[in-house]
């Protein structure tokens, strides 16, 4: 008898998993409690019920005494499926002084705005694969205020950690929680900063309670500045919409020169020092402004003069070149600075919300900081870092990380191995990009997405978290070209979990076949046969099929202590084998069902997504604007920006961009030697066009060398194609 009490105990556990019900809402803490959000304009009319995240939001108060305060909204999802239960994601935008709230409303949150600032779903919402909080920092920006801006990179690390104190006092049962960072241009300075933060602190003799940091994650990151800055020609003539034809070629070289001589400088340091041109360098920053400035086609619509620096296959106003972009920024700001809305965030402080902020960014000159790569190394001892690119930015391309990544030692040695073939990246049975990954470091290139890869891709972006915690399958011993393939949000797992159901059937099946052959022939010949090894045969029928086998040994005893098994013992042991079976079957296919109202949702269906850097480029444009043409610009417009502390910037005149009717993509592969679609007009070969790098003789008489550019032949490649490291 106690054998059955024992299977229905099982049993109706399985049961209970099965239906279990989503954690219910009404368990917060009074802490958190103040930090609700019940509300917000559309959230009941235009979500379903399984579509509302559970959510938090506040300005949390990190120092008193300078009245530094960091807003957050936190996104959970109420029916997670298991794996993801435990897992939090910190993400930032970038700028500096850019809100998260770009990620939250435009990119990798569960809500878009519609015009009539309201929200609506996001299909691609990071928040189903893991708790998401999107954090406004440094103090200043988006709804965080402080009286006290921060100056340098190691500022931000200090007060991140010090957020995550307060955060985790509010949410101490999520301490243990996975944590793993992600976001995205300027954060690519902000989260190796953090992430190093947090991993020393971990160490420290006081830490009682390490951070459980499991990765981190960058998109479209400025890592290495000046080195990315040298991609910018080679990723214009790659991408076509630069090429050796335009009249301003020779200039663009020269500029491309005067950089290539920073780096090389830099790179012949060798030392731990602080290097002002490493930071931010004139002669680096202006490549991107000229090039903007010379591909300007002044014959075209005024909304249409310039290309998108985010997304070179779309056009803006010159010389916004970007910042109007994406168009449902324009619900963003108005949404967020309702306030009905303030109210629903939980706001102590209604300040009015601007996408970036002017002093953070002018403040945060990181003069004394080094550029993030050189943290790159020492994290990727711990942990794994993912660094993902949409291929059609400009800013921060994919060939300028590629360059980096190619000089970067980590792990006992430089670059990836000359070995590493890039991987094929499968979503949903269509590739979304490539991949090549060693030594922790992951390198992603993700097709037909722009600077900010959620608001293109929200699911396919939210699949690279099963890139860095393992859920893809890799194909590689299948012949085929390797691939790395993700599926959507619990597919995976539901696959999983039919192949071992499969096998548990079979398991069970010969066990119940053995068994009921053990019975026949018990009852046929001697009744004196050994009980161990039919004990043996139910045991393991038990332990496969449910891993929650305790007490199975004092019940074996039990079963032991009785001799005299019966024909209907074992009937019945038979019948709850099946009705087992049978639970088990339940789970699986309730496991199967979940997730399939969220994959199939198309992801063109309101998608928006971030800009970064637009403060320091709208002021470059007020600049411009106020320059127009009649002064000479000898500074680099990056630069500029952190050199002037201009107030805040609004952003409300924004106008539209249109899309231009097609686009090449921009393919993996070495070089130049891309099948341009528009190359027919058969421009000079690329390679008939040298630029000296590394001879500094030339300095003097570059403007000549470049002039008669046609007749020497050695560098062109170093600085179009990366055959040549170094
Ligand atoms: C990669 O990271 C893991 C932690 O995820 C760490 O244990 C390991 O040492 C790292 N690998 C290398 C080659 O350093």
């Amino acid at each position: 008898m106690r054998f059955i009490t024992y299977y229905l105990l099982v049993l109706s556990q399985l049961i209970f998993t099965t239906l279990a019900l989503p954690p219910k809402l009404g368990q917060e803490n009074d802490l958190q409690k103040q930090y609700l959000v019940t509300t917000l304009p559309g959230l009941y009319d235009n979500l379903k019920a399984n579509e509302i995240p559970l959510m938090f939001s506040g300005q949390l108060e990190l120092y008193p005494e300078t009245n530094t305060h960091y807003f957050f909204w936190k996104f959970s999802d109420v029916d997670k499926i298991p794996e993801n239960n435990k897992r939090t994601i910190f993400w930032l935008n970038g700028g500096p002084g850019c809100s998260s709230m770009d990620g939250a409303l435009l990119e990798a949150g569960p809500f878009r705005i519609d015009k009539d600032k309201k929200v609506i779903y996001n299909s691609g919402s990071w928040h189903k694969a893991g708790d998401i909080i999107f954090v406004d920092q440094p103090g200043g920006t988006g709804f965080s205020f402080t009286d006290s801006y921060d100056h340098e990179l190691g500022q931000i690390s200090d007060h991140f950690l010090k957020f995550l104190e307060k955060y985790f006092e509010v949410f101490p049962d999520e301490i243990d929680n996975e944590i793993y960072f992600a976001g995205e241009s300027y954060a690519g300075q902000y989260i190796p900063y953090i992430g190093d933060g947090i991993l020393k602190y971990n160490k420290l003799e006081t830490t009682e309670k390490p951070y459980n940091l499991k990765g981190l994650l960058i998109g479209n990151g400025w890592i290495s500045p000046d080195e990315q800055s040298l991609s910018y020609i080679p990723y214009a003539v790659h991408a076509g919409f630069i090429k050796p034809s335009n009249p301003h070629w020779q200039e663009l070289l020269v500029q491309h020169q005067l950089c290539q001589k920073v780096v090389d400088r830099v790179d012949n340091y060798n030392d731990d020092k602080i290097h002002q041109d490493e930071i931010s360098n004139v002669d680096c920053d202006r490549i991107l402004q000229f090039i903007l400035q010379y591909t300007r086609d002044t014959s075209g619509p005024k909304n249409e003069q310039c290309i998108n620096m985010y997304d070179y296959t779309k056009k803006d106003s010159y010389p916004s070149c970007g910042m109007n972009w994406p168009a449902e920024l324009k619900y963003v700001t108005p949404f967020l600075r309702e306030e009905e809305v303030m109210g629903d965030l939980n706001l102590i402080n209604h300040k009015q919300w601007h996408e970036c902020d002017g002093r953070v960014g002018g403040n945060l000159n990181a003069r004394n900081s080094q550029p993030a790569v050189h943290l790159l190394p020492g994290i990727l001892e711990q942990i794994p870092i993912v660094l993902f690119n949409g291929n059609l930015d400009i800013i921060c391309n994919y060939i300028g990380t590629e360059n980096f990544i190619k000089k970067l030692t980590w792990n006992g040695e430089k670059g990836f191995s000359e070995d590493v073939e890039p991987i094929n990246w499968i979503y949903d049975d269509e590739t979304a990009g490539y991949i090549k990954t060693e030594r922790n470091l992951t390198f992603v290139n993700v097709f037909d997405a722009s600077h900010m890869v959620p608001y293109d891709k929200p699911e396919i972006s939210r699949a690279l978290l099963d890139l860095i915690t393992g859920n893809y399958d890799d194909t590689t011993n299948k012949g085929d070209k390797r691939a790395f393939i993700t599926y959507p949000l619990g597919v995976r797992q539901a696959k999983i979990a039919d192949e071992e159901a499969e096998a548990q059937k079979e398991a069970a099946a010969s066990s119940i076949s053995e068994s009921i052959a053990n019975t026949a022939s018990e009852s046929e010949s001697d009744v004196t046969e050994t009980k161990p090894t039919e004990t043996d045969d139910d045991d393991e029928v038990i332990t496969t099929s449910s891993s929650t086998v305790e007490e199975s040994e004092s019940s074996e005893a039990e079963y032991h202590s009785s001799p005299s098994t019966s024909r209907i013992t074992r009937l019945i042991q038979l019948l709850v084998i099946l009705v087992l079976i049978w639970g088990v079957y339940v789970l699986y296919s309730s496991y199967k069902s979940r997730p399939s109202s969220i994959i199939k949702s198309g992801s063109n269906s309101g998608k928006k997504k971030n800009v970064q850097w637009a403060d320091q480029l709208r002021r470059f444009q007020e600049d411009d604007e106020e320059a127009q043409d009649h002064q000479p610009q000898n500074q680099g417009f990056l630069t500029k920006t952190f050199n002037r502390l201009t107030g805040v910037v609004g952003g409300d005149d924004r106008g539209n961009y249109t899309a231009t009717k097609t686009y090449e993509d921009i393919e993996l592969g070495e070089g130049i030697a891309m099948h341009d679609n528009d190359d027919q007009n058969s421009e000079p070969n690329l390679d008939d066009f040298i630029i000296d790098s590394e001879d500094d003789e030339a300095e003097e008489q570059e403007g000549q060398e470049l002039e008669s550019a046609g007749t020497s032949n050695e560098q062109i490649d170093s600085l179009i194609t990366h055959k040549n490291d170094d």
